[in-house]
C-alpha cells in the first residue's frame, strides 16, 4: 500500500485525534520527512489535514472525500476484507461492475465514485449524478440463485438503505414502491439492480445492485425537469457525517440482509417504510396511467391493487404514482 494511503487509514481511523508525526513515521516505519511529504500529497488531493502544533496532523471534519479507507472503519468486521473500489468519475458504477463480474466472480466487491457521466436510472432514465453531494455505489453479489429471489433484492436494498441512513442520523426515509427512498415528500435514492443471467441454465450468476444517493446536493442543482421530485438526505450545509460513514453502514446492512434473503422477514419492515400502501394511486401500462388503491406487498416483492371495478392486481414492475393524484385534486 503506497505511503499516503497507510496515512489515510489511520487519519480516517482516529478523525477526532491528532497522530504526531513521530508516530506515524515510527509506525509505518519511514522518515518524517516521507510523511511530511506524503501529507502534503493529501492535501493536495482535497484533503483537509490540521497540523496541530506538538499534537500532529488530523482530518479536519470537513473532509468528506470517498474513499477504501474512509468507509473501512464504519464496516462490520466481516466486510472489512471486501474490495471497495473508489472512482473519481466514470460513466456509471454499474457498468463498471458488470466489467469486473466478466474478468472475474467478485463477490463483495463494491464500486464507488464521485460522479457520474452517465449515470443509469430505472425504465432507460439516466440519473443525475453531481460531482462532491452524492453517493453512487455498486454492489456485486456473485451466487447462483433463481430470478425470483434476485428481484426480491432491490425490494431488500431498498430496506437496508433506510436502515442504513436512520442508523446514521435521526431521519425516517419511507419507500415508494419498487424502490425510490423518499424523505419529506421528495426522493433521495434510486435503486437500479441488474442481473447477469447464464442464458442456458436461466441461472442468475451476479446481481449488480447500483444504489444512487443524493447526499448534500443542493435544491438549486438538480436539473428543471427533477426538480419538483428531487431532494437530499441533508439540505443544510451542518452535516456531522460523512458519506464515507453512510457508505458503510449501506454496505453493512446490504450485506447481512442478502445473507438472510430466505426469511424474508425484512417484508414486514418494507410495508411499515412503504407510503404507498393504502393510498390511491396511478399505475402505468402500456403507455397509459389507471387508477387503483394500493392494498398490499406480497411475498415476492410485488404490488397488490385493487382498480376501481374491484378486481385485484399484482403489479411486479413499472412504475406507480401518488402525486399524480394529488395533482389532480
Ligand atoms: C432510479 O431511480 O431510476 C435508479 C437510479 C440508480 C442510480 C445508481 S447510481 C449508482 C449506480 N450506477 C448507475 O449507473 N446507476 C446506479
Amino acid at each position: 500500500m503506497a505511503l499516503k494511503h497507510s496515512i489515510l487509514q489511520i487519519l480516517e481511523e482516529n478523525r477526532e485525534i491528532s497522530i504526531s508525526g513521530e508516530k506515524l513515521a515510527s509506525d509505518l516505519s519511514v522518515s518524517r520527512s516521507a510523511i511530511w511529504k506524503a501529507i502534503n500529497t493529501l492535501k493536495s488531493e482535497g484533503y483537509d489535514i490540521i497540523a496541530v502544533r506538538n499534537k500532529g496532523y488530523k482530518l479536519s471534519t470537513n473532509t468528506d472525500i470517498l474513499s477504501a479507507e474512509g468507509i473501512s472503519p464504519f464496516l462490520e468486521d466481516n466486510f472489512k476484507k471486501n474490495n471497495i473500489i473508489v472512482y473519481k468519475s466514470v460513466e456509471s458504477t454499474n457498468k463498471e461492475a458488470k466489467k469486473l463480474c466478466i474478468d472475474n466472480r467478485a463477490h463483495g466487491t463494491v464500486i464507488l465514485a464521485n460522479e457520474q457521466a452517465s449515470g443509469k436510472g430505472r425504465l432507460g432514465r439516466k440519473f443525475f449524478s453531481p460531482k462532491d453531494t452524492g453517493i453512487y455505489m455498486s454492489i456485486i453479489l456473485c451466487s447462483n440463485m433463481d430470478i425470483s429471489n434476485a428481484v426480491l433484492i432491490t425490494t431488500a436494498t431498498s430496506v437496508a438503505v433506510c436502515r442504513a441512513i436512520r442508523k446514521v442520523s435521526n431521519l425516517n426515509p419511507q419507500i415508494k414502491w419498487v424502490n425510490d427512498i423518499f424523505l419529506n415528500n421528495k426522493k433521495i435514492c434510486g435503486i437500479l439492480t441488474e442481473a447477469i443471467t447464464d442464458f442456458e441454465s436461466g441461472i442468475v450468476e451476479s446481481i449488480i445492485i447500483g444504489i444512487g444517493l443524493n447526499f448534500k446536493t443542493k435544491k438549486e442543482q438538480f436539473p428543471y425537469e427533477i426538480k419538483d421530485i428531487a431532494g437530499s438526505i441533508f439540505e443544510s450545509d451542518e452535516i456531522d457525517i460523512t458519506r464515507n460513514n453512510l457508505v458503510g453502514e449501506i454496505i453493512n446492512e446490504v450485506l447481512n440482509i442478502y445473507e438472510n434473503l430466505n426469511d424474508k422477514s425484512f417484508l414486514d419492515e418494507y410495508k411499515k417504510l412503504s407510503f404507498v400502501l393504502g393510498k390511491n394511486i396511478k399505475y402505468s401500462q402500456r403507455n397509459e396511467w389507471h387508477n387503483a388503491k394500493a392494498i398490499d406487498i406480497d411475498s415476492n416483492g410485488n404490488l397488490i391493487i385493487k382498480c376501481p371495478d374491484g378486481t385485484i392486481k399484482t403489479l411486479n414492475s413499472g412504475e406507480i404514482s401518488v402525486r399524480r393524484i394529488i395533482d389532480e385534486t
